[in-house]
């Protein structure tokens, strides 16, 4: 059986990677405080928040970037520190940046191989082209070849080789960093369906995105961040785009609010009227 399989197999509500209370502080500024996250195997969670909410901060927090200043990480159901790249990669995080730091000149077996060519001694190219088409063929990729230099594929296609070559590692998590971001319309579609692949695959998929549509259409759970802080974990299915952006922009608590200050205002006035 291979390891897709075996994640496939693996049940979908199986929380493979859990964080608790987790803050950060870059000198005076609480990028994040008392963060907690949950992502099931099978499921893909979206991320959203507003400019500057620490969205960057949490995925450079699991990539092994930076080191959170408190808080767990759970990853299988073991503690675990991520405190490189490195150790992100072996644990099975794999991060896919907005960049997608892939090689413009090289073609896409180049750029899937690189820096992980099949060995010992020489390249074996023939198993490398295997292998790639294998992999886009997984993630059913519309790559009208992989000897073409990454310069001449669109958007969406360097996306694909990007998350393609982020699961050579064979990881469970797979973060993405706005991975429609700059995409045209059929593009974007390419992308998500690419996205629901993965969750086919059984891997947790985080997907950190600005784009609402793109979360209502993919992700089945949404979790919000405001200025640093959990605000809210929706399930997609029950919760409406308006309801997600009053989250974001903190709408919600302002109609709370200004909802309290009306009644007591109101009551106040009650209690004059019945002293006079
Ligand atoms: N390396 C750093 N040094 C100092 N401050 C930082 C650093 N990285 C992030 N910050 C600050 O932390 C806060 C959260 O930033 P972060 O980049 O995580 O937000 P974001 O949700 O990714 O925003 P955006 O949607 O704009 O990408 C911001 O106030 C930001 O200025
Ligand atoms: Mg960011």
């Amino acid at each position: 059986m291979t390891s897709t399989q075996q994640a496939a197999e693996r049940r979908t509500d199986e929380v493979v990677l859990s964080l608790r209370g987790i803050s950060k502080h870059f000198g005076a500024v609480a990028a994040l405080t008392d963060v907690d996250l949950d992502v099931p195997a099978g499921h893909v969670v979206a991320v959203v928040g507003d400019n500057g909410a620490g969205k960057s901060t949490l995925v450079k927090i699991l990539s092994g970037v930076h080191p959170p200043d408190s808080g767990t990480i759970c990853f299988d159901s073991k503690e675990v520190s991520i405190p490189t790249p490195a150790a992100a990669h072996r644990l099975g995080i794999a991060t896919v940046f907005q960049d997608l730091a892939l090689c413009e000149n090289l073609n896409v077996i180049q750029n899937l191989f690189l820096g992980q060519e099949v060995r010992p001694l020489r390249l074996n190219e023939v198993e490398m082209e295997t292998r790639s088409w294998d992999l886009l063929r997984q993630l059913s990729a519309k790559i009208p070849s992989v000897r073409v230099p990454v310069a001449s594929l669109s958007g969406g296609q360097r996306q694909t080789v990007a998350i393609a070559r982020s699961l050579l590692g064979e990881p469970k998590v797979i973060i993405l960093d706005e991975p429609t971001a700059a995409l045209g319309v059929a593009q974007t579609a390419e992308v998500l369906n690419l996205v629901e692949r993965l969750r086919e695959h059984g891997l947790g998929v985080v997907m950190i995105s600005h784009n609402m549509a793109d979360v209502q259409a993919v992700a089945d759970t949404v979790a919000v961040l405001r200025l640093g802080r959990n605000n809210g974990v929706f399930p997609v299915a029950d919760v409406s785009t308006e309801d997600i952006i009053a989250a974001i922009t903190g709408a919600t608590d302002n109609a709370v609010s200004q909802r309290n200050e009306r009644s007591q205002t109101r009551q106040a006035r009650d209690k004059e009227g019945l002293s006079s």
